[in-house]
């Protein structure tokens, strides 16, 4: 490497740098804090009960060791991998995650945007504070979580919205039959502010805009939904996935992917950590479809631990949050860059130029 081509040391250089202060994810965590609300930063942070999961998530990416191997040419590294079909820049996608106009008035639409101009697929989230089409205009990789509404009539027109306005795969979140008791929100007493609301929840239920937030889950779903929701014809990602047998009858009942996810420890507190229950799963669905995970990915390490032992991409959900709350678009673009030049890093140090040379044995 020449100095004309590269100059010293300068091989992490993330695209943006809008603020020297902010040199990792962690730098947003703690500078979001300071510009969310009390409500709403409790309402992202939080988890349920003793956050034993919140914690955990991150703390299993601490039991792991990175064993690298040398002398491997990493002169080109390629971060790239093939997901349903269409070849990700990146094996990272944007969790989904409620209320993005809690952190910045431009909400989803600006997160959305930051992740079109990577292609890197954003997961709209069905308690979104943005219209699914509104987002789905700003173009861009898109998958769509979903939550099945009680209402017969409103979960089938959920999801025929999603459908209609294009995007490419329905993600059906499995693990919040109810909510997790979040005790953070219960402490500050979080609620919704008024001129926050959830436009896609009340367009399925034909109500106004202020009562979307009345609308009740269904409780009562079984592996019978995800072959009815497979039925609408676009890939199904069924996320919530921790036991091994259940990433097989996701298969079974025509999943396309499943993401290994404990919903970032807010719903079932001491539940497994994702990285932890990750090889069993990987090891279940033996190569059938890809296996995503999210949960405590903050670092290009952590990203490079979890995509050795399986993952076929992984997923991060608050920082997106605080690189929105600190700087909208900008913010959440420079979270992205910072995570994939970090990740890009990793795998050069790692000595593993693609993703098709990670393999379990690059971890302890
Ligand atoms: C919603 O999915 C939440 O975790 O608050």
């Amino acid at each position: 490497m020449s100095e004309s081509t590269r100059p010293a040391l300068a091989g992490f250089q993330p695209e943006r740098v809008e603020d020297p202060t902010l040199i990792n994810l962690q730098d947003y965590e703690f500078l979001a804090a300071e510009r969310l609300t009390p409500g709403a930063l409790a309402y992202y942070t939080g988890g349920a009960n003793d956050e034993r999961t919140v914690a955990d998530n991150r703390a299993a990416f601490g039991r792991r060791r990175i064993v690298p191997r040398v002398l491997r040419d990493v002169s080109h590294v390629d971060p790239s991998v093939e997901i349903l079909g269409r070849r990700w820049p990146w094996p990272i996608w944007i969790a989904p995650t409620a209320f993005h106009k809690l952190a910045h008035p431009d909400g989803e639409v600006a997160t959305a945007r930051a992740a079109a101009a990577r292609g890197i697929t954003m997961v709209l989230s069905t308690s979104a504070s943005t219209d699914l089409a509104e987002v789905a205009a700003v173009g861009g990789p898109r998958w769509f979580q979903v939550y099945l509404l009680a209402d017969p009539g409103a979960r089938l027109a959920h999801v025929e919205r999603a459908v209609a306005a294009g995007y490419e795969a329905l993600v059906l979140t499995v693990d919040l039959p109810r909510v997790g008791r979040r005790e953070r929100d219960i402490r500050v007493g979080f609620t919704v502010p008024p001129e926050v609301s959830v436009p896609n929840i009340a367009a399925a239920a034909g109500l106004p805009l202020a009562d979307g937030l009345n609308v009740a889950f269904a409780d009562h779903m079984t592996w019978d939904d995800v072959t009815w929701l497979a039925g609408f014809g676009l890939p199904v990602i069924v996320k919530g996935i921790l036991h091994p047998d259940d990433a097989r009858l996701a298969i079974e009942h025509g999943a396309s992917a499943v993401v290994v996810s404990n919903h970032g420890g807010r719903q079932l507190d001491a539940a497994i950590a994702s990285l932890d229950a990750l090889p069993a799963v990987v090891e279940a669905v033996d190569r059938r479809v890809a296996v995503l995970m999210d949960g405590g990915v903050r670092r290009g390490t952590d990203a490079l631990i979890a995509l050795a032992l399986g993952a076929t991409a992984v997923g991060i959900g608050r920082p997106v949050l605080w690189g929105l709350a600190v700087n909208g678009e900008a913010g959440v673009g420079h979270v992205l860059d910072l995570l994939t030049a970090e990740l890009e890093l990793a795998m050069a140090l790692a000595g593993a130029p693609s993703l098709t040379d990670l393999g379990a044995e690059y971890v302890i």
